[in-house]
């Protein structure tokens, strides 16, 4: 299958999620989606950066979460969803008005910036759904400005014992039924899970990170290791 008509796939299925998205989501994660990303947003340099990317913006919880603590004067949300970001574009403009952020719908593969555009990007729970990590990996390190960071945010899977277990019933099980129930679509709460599952097992990010040229600073298992967050530095 080609590159586009890959990225067409996933946007038109989160075009069909966006309207229940932010529901499903909270109430998936069991209201731990907020701990997660305020979790990353403590990982933005200091100090706090000017020019902020939120890469596979979806719906903006990333950049709202961003805005209650910092105040960049250019922040860019970028998708491959016409519908997410428009989700996020209402949200945000809401609380903070339509000053100091754009709205931009391209793929993480081909990002349409100028070297050395920004600080800081930050992915959540994109990274997994990208056609070619690699690919992505060297445009972010190439937008991003020397000692620029970047903060991903991925869900993971934890790797034994009695929770390992329950985890994968609620994956495989539960997930894909109540998903599907509630947002109408079965085949993008199949595809949730199956796509944690496989990200997890293969697990590409260290090394597209590495081979990109940036340089790794943490990585932290949040809520028993169900979400991995990543950072890294361009040296
Ligand atoms: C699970 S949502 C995450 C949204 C948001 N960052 C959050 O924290 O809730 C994943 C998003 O990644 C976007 N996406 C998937 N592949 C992409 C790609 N190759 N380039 C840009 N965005 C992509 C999807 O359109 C979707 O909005």
């Amino acid at each position: 299958m080609s590159s586009s008509t890959q990225h067409e796939e996933i946007s038109a299925m989160f075009d069909t999620i966006a309207h229940q998205y932010d529901v499903l989501n909270h109430i998936l994660s069991l209201g731990l989606d907020y701990r997660w990303r305020r979790a990353a947003i403590r990982q933005v340099m200091t100090p706090a950066p000017q020019t902020v990317l939120d890469l596979a913006a979806g719906t903006g919880d990333m950049s709202l979460t961003l805005l209650k603590r910092y105040k960049p004067t250019k922040l860019v949300c970028a998708d491959l969803s016409t519908e997410m970001l428009e989700r996020g574009k209402k949200k945000i403009t809401k609380r903070y008005g339509d000053k100091q952020t754009e709205f931009v719908q391209c793929a993480a593969e081909a990002l349409p910036f100028p070297e050395a555009t920004f600080q800081c990007v930050m992915i959540g729970f994109g990274v997994r759904n990208f056609q070619n990590i690699p690919q992505a990996m060297n445009e972010v390190a190439r937008v991003l400005e020397e000692k620029g960071r970047l903060i991903v945010l991925e869900f993971s899977m934890p790797k034994r014992g009695f929770f390992a277990l329950l985890y994968k019933f609620y994956l495989r099980i539960l997930l894909p039924l109540f998903g599907g129930l509630i947002s109408g679509s079965f085949k993008a709460y199949r595809y949730l899970p199956s796509s944690m599952e496989r990200y997890a097992r293969e697990s590409p990010l260290p090394s597209a990170i590495c081979a990109a040229g940036l340089r790794m600073v943490e990585t932290k298992p949040l809520s028993g290791g169900t979400v991995l967050l990543t950072v890294a530095e361009k040296a």
